[in-house]
């Protein structure tokens, strides 16, 4: 039974959101194309840009393109990793004025580069200088930061209620708790006992991150975390259809219909044109992974992901989509006379 308190409103500072699920930021994924789609769907949810590096941002202004955030894009987060406290509060002015709704600070990134610098999850490790961070973007911006992070280092090392604990007192106002250690990567079930306890000692809202993979999950989670609303990551991969289905789910109580495999096929060719008007020929490169994404779960899926993970052209993605959906359109037509 879901809490009455999730179709409320949910207030992360002066920010009033309608929605309580969160797009998650996903470097390499969440761009303009992919939040356009994932909006469509999902209205009111509030969605990340691709982590940005702060100090990056604050030496070479054009790296601003990594946000690219149009102005019909909001409720919209821009997510910063660095460790320098007076980068980080540069990069966060910038971004207020590309239109953060609130500045996202990334504590939970555990890719080696970004951990040798300091920044992403390494954090855990040193809660002076994140709590130097949040207090010195907080006094910086006119705009809620918010936190994401991981539940510790390592199974040695689980530090989560104290460290969020701490990121509250400098100044966050919403914390993303992702229930895997840094050890873990990926790897295992998301813990989301430790959720539970970070919940149970926060004043500011709590955002459950890991394993949300459909709307069951979600309404599991928010019942075993207690938590304020959650954030989808893996499971909108090739299907951003993900976060307006839990936002739905927990609006209404009601599953929507089943996307169909014609739809997804629909949604990749859209994602494709996307990726092409924004990105040029660079964003038919990166199309291909999201084609392996979309394109699985029927008959010749293999195949037709074959040859879309080597697409050179616009035109060439497009014929190959056009003619699997001709084929399943024509099922249809077939099944429905027979
Ligand atoms: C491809 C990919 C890119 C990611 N990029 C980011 C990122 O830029 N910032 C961030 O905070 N987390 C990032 N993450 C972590 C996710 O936001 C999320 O915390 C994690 O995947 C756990 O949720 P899940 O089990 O639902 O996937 C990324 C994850 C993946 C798979």
């Amino acid at each position: 039974m879901l809490s009455p308190h999730l179709q409320t409103p949910l207030k992360i500072g002066s920010v009033i959101l309608h929605s309580r699920v969160f797009q998650s930021p996903l470097s390499g994924v969440s761009d303009r194309a992919f939040r356009q789609l994932v909006r469509r769907y999902a209205p009111d949810s509030m969605l990340y840009t691709e982590m940005v590096h702060a100090a990056g941002l604050c030496h070479a202004h054009q790296l601003k393109k990594v946000m690219d955030v149009s102005p019909q894009d909001q409720p919209i987060s821009i997510q910063l990793f660095d460790c320098r406290p007076d980068f980080m509060a540069e990069a966060a002015r910038m971004a207020v004025d590309e239109g953060a709704l609130t500045i996202d600070i990334n504590m939970g990134c555990p890719v080696n580069k970004v951990t040798k610098k300091g920044g992403g999850s390494s954090l855990l490790r040193d809660p002076e200088t994140a709590r130097a961070i949040v207090r010195t973007v907080a006094a910086a911006v006119p705009v809620p930061v918010t936190v994401k992070t991981r539940i510790g280092w390592d199974d040695t090392e689980v530090n989560a209620v104290d460290f969020a604990l701490r990121m509250q007192a400098a100044g966050a106002q919403m914390l993303t708790l992702h229930g895997r250690t840094r050890a873990q990567g990926y790897r295992g079930s998301a813990r989301w006992e430790w959720i539970a306890k970070v919940k149970a000692a926060l004043e500011i809202p709590v955002i459950a991150n890991g394993d949300i993979f459909s709307a069951a999950a979600a309404a599991r989670c928010l019942e075993q975390t207690g938590a304020d609303g959650v954030m989808c990551s893996r499971g909108t991969l090739g299907y951003p259809f993900l976060v307006g289905e839990i936002d739905h789910f927990l609006k209404t109580g009601q599953e929507r219909s089943p996307v169909t495999i014609a739809d997804r096929l629909r949604c990749a060719a859209e994602h494709l044109e996307l990726l092409w008007r924004y990105k040029g020929q660079r964003g038919i490169y990166q199309s291909r992974k999201h084609m392996s994404w979309y394109v699985k779960g029927f008959e010749g899926a293999a195949a037709l992901r074959s040859k879309l993970t080597r697409i050179e052209s616009l035109a060439e993605g497009q014929a190959l989509l056009a003619a699997a959906l001709e084929h399943f359109d024509r099922e249809m037509a077939i099944s429905a006379t027979t």
